[in-house]
């Protein structure tokens, strides 16, 4: 259930119906349910497409709660002229501080020493007893530097890091000088070089696993991969045998290929790796943010507005 204010903001507004269950709507389920309406508040497990588009003819506007919308196929909803808003700048401090809560406990293996006690197994202060990598003057890559990745960025920065950042669509030496990053022009140079990875890219089809068996292959024995932006970005078989061969120290993951990650997933038999639920943004604070500006979003469009935080203005143009 999303902030109460933001759902009463909705339901004054509108005669909405509301999911109430745990687990999502199947996608049949959403298709039926959405039929008649006009506007649709998702979530990143719901899925938008041609097809659900094609069914619901007097659809305006979709609000996803998230910042991501690789849920939604917007070049579809921009042809149809529905809007499609998101969350932006809320949720950035939010997601980059867990970005670095995972950083640091992969990084000083907390997770594994938290199971290590509550099992018992603490007998005695052990000189090589869970040794882990330093944070401090260590060198972080950071691919793709967006909102949430110059914020890590700054974040490092107060642990003395050294801080490179590989950016296909963006860079800007203003911001390069004012965060004190550096900036490489190849991916294979950052994976090398760094004793941190962590991931801020979107998930489009140029990054559909960008990082795979060749890059992990560059990467330092000792290193730390972080991954809070989507699954999808990584191939996880990949990260499993890096893992599982000692090609790469370890990982911490807020997001997987397929959410939620399957029990039997290989993945979690192996200790050197802490897997999260896709929870960076999840703040108390954060999360009335994110819902508030989505039914801000939605509100907007069902009045055939442009949405505050609309990702295809285009629609509504022409
Ligand atoms: C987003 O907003 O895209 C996150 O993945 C969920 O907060």
């Amino acid at each position: 259930m999303i902030a109460q204010e933001a759902l009463d903001k909705i339901v004054q507004a509108t005669e909405a119906e509301v999911w109430l269950e745990e687990l999502p709507p199947s996608y049949e389920v959403l298709l039926e349910k959405a039929r008649a309406t006009e506007g649709l508040l998702t979530l990143l497990s719901d899925k938008v497409d041609a097809t659900l588009m094609d069914a619901v003819p007097k659809l305006k506007v979709v609000s996803n709660i998230a910042v991501g919308y690789d849920n939604i196929s917007i070049d579809e909803a921009t042809k149809r002229h529905i809007v499609v808003g998101n969350t932006p700048g809320v949720l950035t401090e939010t997601t980059a501080d867990f970005t670095f809560v995972l950083l640091m406990a992969a990084a000083r293996r907390v997770v594994e020493a938290d199971t290590y006690t509550r099992k018992g197994r603490w007998k005695t202060w052990g000189p090589k007893l869970l040794l882990g990598q330093d944070i401090h003057h260590a060198t972080l890559g950071i691919i793709g530097l967006g909102r949430i990745g110059a914020e890590v960025a700054k974040r490092a920065k107060g642990f003395n890091m050294r801080v490179l950042y590989y950016d296909e669509i963006n860079r800007s030496e203003e911001e390069e000088r004012q965060l004190g990053v550096e900036h490489v022009s190849e991916l294979a140079e950052l994976l090398s070089s760094a004793d941190f990875i962590s991931i801020h890219v979107p998930l489009l089809p140029q990054t559909h696993h960008l990082i795979g068996a060749p890059e992990f292959a560059m990467m330092k024995p000792t290193a730390v991969f972080i991954n809070t932006s989507r699954g999808p970005v990584v191939d996880q078989k990949a990260l499993y045998e890096a893992l599982k061969s000692g090609q790469i120290f370890t990982a911490a993951i807020d997001v997987t290929e397929v959410e939620p990650i399957s029990p039997d997933d290989a993945l979690l038999d192996l200790d050197n790796i802490i897997i999260t639920p896709h929870i960076a943004s999840a703040s108390f604070a954060t999360r009335e943010k994110m819902a508030l500006m989505a039914a801000e979003n939605l509100l907007a469009g069902l009045r055939s507005e442009m949405p505050p935080n609309c990702v295809n203005p285009e629609a509504l143009r022409g």
